[in-house]
């Protein structure tokens, strides 16, 4: 991987995560890869914004690219550090040991951290406060500007004036390995469309739960005049920034709800009896020309999900009762949805039981906070009989028809 001269001494240091199997977050897959940006500013002296993470033999390349764009690590004499989480602060320790006169610039929240997970003495750090600036001579003003919480407490964007360029850190990133289109301006239609796929899923996976944040992150950066978005993972918006922010407001505003006309369904099933029923459903609510994504728990995978789940008016959970409660993998899948506040859904749950059932109130409980709109649900003992298979037709259509009235009337 190469640096990439983004303008008059500004360059990008890029890595991909790209090992099979690697989780991101500890939790996600991340199938398409995922990179880690960071940023050099040279003014008089020199600024490298946000690190990166310190696993496999990335810290080796990233290296080496900061050596093309004509630095070092002991070269530095500013870290910027929007964020602090691992993916970009990894390095964050080795440099402050090897670098013995660099000054460290994070937010007052970070600062604490920086001392806790990566021994950076405090005497070294300088916090900003929001709107205030660092000088880096030859023109090179670097302005600081608070976003907490998206998606850490301690999390800020940094704007570089001169070339009207926004270092927002996780904001407006996506997952997706990046190779030698890293600009906008240089996707196919594809290529374009694969992003906004990585960029939901991102956002679903790291960003969802923080969404009134997002939006006021959003309306805060309003006031800055940008030219470029530079995030740290995923590509760097140039030709059209306005095309990821209004990404983001969308997947915003889809926390509240309605999101888009489309449901996701999530079944599960030990012998079948509950699987019987999807075909049914998933026919009622074509017939009213909805679409659908449909997912298997355990089988597949939950940051798939998510971000189906985001994107939706609609849900449908299908799940047997197993020990008096929803089957096991099923209450995760509702737990997680209830972690990423997943709120103000049109939604259907059917299911089997064996003898008294159990699922249909634990899931009522488990999901009461959500303000959902939960149909009458579809229970049937052992296998649906064909009447259970009309009902559920008819269910899926009437509820296919409620996600297009909810998002009509929007
Ligand atoms: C381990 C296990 C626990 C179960 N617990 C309950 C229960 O608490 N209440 C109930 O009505 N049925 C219970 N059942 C019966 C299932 O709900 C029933 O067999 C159902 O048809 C399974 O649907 P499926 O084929 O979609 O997995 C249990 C079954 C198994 C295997
Ligand atoms: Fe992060
Ligand atoms: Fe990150």
């Amino acid at each position: 991987m190469n640096c990439i001269k983004m303008s008059e001494n500004v360059f990008q240091l890029k890595v991909n995560i790209e090992e099979p199997g690697y989780l991101f977050e500890g939790l996600w897959p991340v199938p398409n890869g995922v990179s880690i940006n960071s940023y050099l500013v040279k003014g008089e002296k020199t600024a490298i914004i946000d690190l990166t993470q310190d696993i496999y033999d990335l810290t080796q390349s990233f290296e080496l690219q900061l050596e093309q764009a004509g630095a070092g690590l002991e070269a530095l004499d500013f870290v910027i550090i929007n964020h602090m989480e691992p993916d970009h602060s990894g390095l964050l320790r080795d440099l402050a040991k090897r670098n013995s006169t660099c000054r460290f610039v994070c937010s007052k929240k970070a600062a604490p951290l920086l001392e806790q997970f990566s021994s950076v003495p405090m005497d070294r750090v300088d916090t900003v406060e929001d709107g205030d600036s660092l000088d880096l001579g030859h023109g090179m003003v670097l302005h600081f500007h608070l976003i907490p919480n998206v998606h850490w407490p301690e999390t800020m964007a940094t704007y570089l004036d001169r070339a009207k360029i926004l270092f927002p850190c996780d904001a407006f990133g996506s997952y997706g390995a990046v190779k030698d289109q890293v600009f906008d301006d240089q996707l196919s239609e594809e290529r374009a469309a694969f992003f906004e796929q990585e960029a939901l899923r991102y956002y679903a996976n790291i960003v969802a739960t923080f969404s009134p944040f997002v939006e006021k992150a959003i309306n805060k950066l309003d006031s800055l005049e940008i030219n470029v978005i530079a995030p740290s993972h995923g590509i760097v918006w140039r030709k059209d920034p306005a095309v990821i922010i209004n990404h983001y407001k969308r997947y915003a505003s889809y926390a509240k709800g309605p999101a888009e006309p489309e449901v996701c369904l999530v079944w599960a099933s030990m012998y079948g009896n509950t699987g019987k029923s999807i075909a049914s459903l998933i026919k009622g609510i074509r017939s009213e020309g909805v679409d659908i994504t449909v997912f298997r728990a355990p089988q597949d995978d939950l940051g798939h999900m998510l971000a189906a789940a985001w994107k939706s008016a609609g849900l449908v959970f299908a799940m047997p009762t197993y020990e008096y409660k929803m089957f096991p993998p099923m209450a995760q899948v509702i737990e997680d949805l209830m972690v990423k506040k997943i709120k103000n859904r049109k939604v259907l749950r059917v299911g089997s039981y064996g003898w008294v059932g159990g699922a249909e109130k634990d899931f009522r409980k488990k999901t009461e906070k959500a303000g959902w709109d939960i149909m009458d649900s579809i229970e049937f003992q052992g296998c649906p009989t064909d009447s259970d298979l009309c009902a559920m037709e008819e269910a899926g259509k009437e509820l296919a028809q409620k996600i297009k009235q909810f998002c009509n009337q929007a």
